[in-house]
C-alpha cells in the first residue's frame, strides 16, 4: 500500500513536471511569436524599431552622419557634458569651424588630447567616412 503510494506521488510529480515544462515551452514559443513580427518588419528608414537598428540598416552599410551623431556623440554634444560644444550652439561653434573643416575631421577620428573629446567619440565600430559624416552633420546643424 505505501508502495504504490509513493509511485504514486512520484508519477504525479513527474505529470506535475512536464507540466510545468510544457507550459514554459508554450510561452517560449509566444514570445517568440511576440518579437517575430518587429524583426520581420525593422527595414531602413523604420524607427519604430529603435534608433539603432535603424543606424544599422541606413543606406547601404554606410550609416549617415546624423544616424552616427544619434548613437555616439549625442551623449555629450547635445548636453555639453565636459564642455563638449553642443549640436547648434553657433556660438561654442564658431571658433571651431574656423580652423577648418579638415582638422575637426581629424579631431573627430582622433580626438582632442587632454580633453574629454576621445578619438571617434568612443565609436570603435564607426568607419572613418561615418566620423567625418558625423563632424559635418555637426557642423552644418552648427552654423
Ligand atoms: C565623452 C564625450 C564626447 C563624445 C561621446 C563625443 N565628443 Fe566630441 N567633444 C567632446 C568634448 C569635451 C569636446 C571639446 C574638446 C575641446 O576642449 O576642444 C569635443 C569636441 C569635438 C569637436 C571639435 C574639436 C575641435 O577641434 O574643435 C568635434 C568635431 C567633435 N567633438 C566631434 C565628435 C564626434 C563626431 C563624435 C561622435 C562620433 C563626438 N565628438 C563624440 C566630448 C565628446
Amino acid at each position: 500500500m505505501t508502495k504504490s503510494l509513493k509511485s504514486l506521488v512520484i508519477l504525479l510529480a513527474a505529470a506535475l513536471s512536464v507540466a510545468a515544462f510544457a507550459k514554459t515551452e508554450e510561452q517560449r514559443e509566444a514570445i517568440i511569436e511576440r518579437i517575430k513580427p518587429h524583426g520581420s518588419v525593422c527595414v531602413a528608414g523604420d524607427t519604430s524599431c529603435g534608433a539603432m537598428t535603424a543606424v544599422a540598416t541606413s543606406s547601404g552599410g554606410v550609416r549617415s552622419g546624423e544616424a552616427v551623431y544619434n548613437a555616439a556623440c549625442m551623449a555629450c554634444h547635445s548636453t555639453g557634458a565636459g564642455g563638449a560644444p553642443k549640436l547648434g550652439d553657433v556660438v561654442a561653434w564658431t571658433n571651431r569651424i574656423s580652423k577648418g573643416r579638415e582638422v575637426l575631421h581629424d579631431s573627430g577620428l582622433n580626438g582632442v588630447a587632454g580633453t574629454g573629446m576621445i578619438a571617434r567619440g568612443g565609436c570603435m565600430n564607426c568607419a572613418d567616412e561615418e566620423i567625418i559624416a558625423a563632424v559635418d552633420y555637426m557642423v552644418d546643424s552648427s552654423q
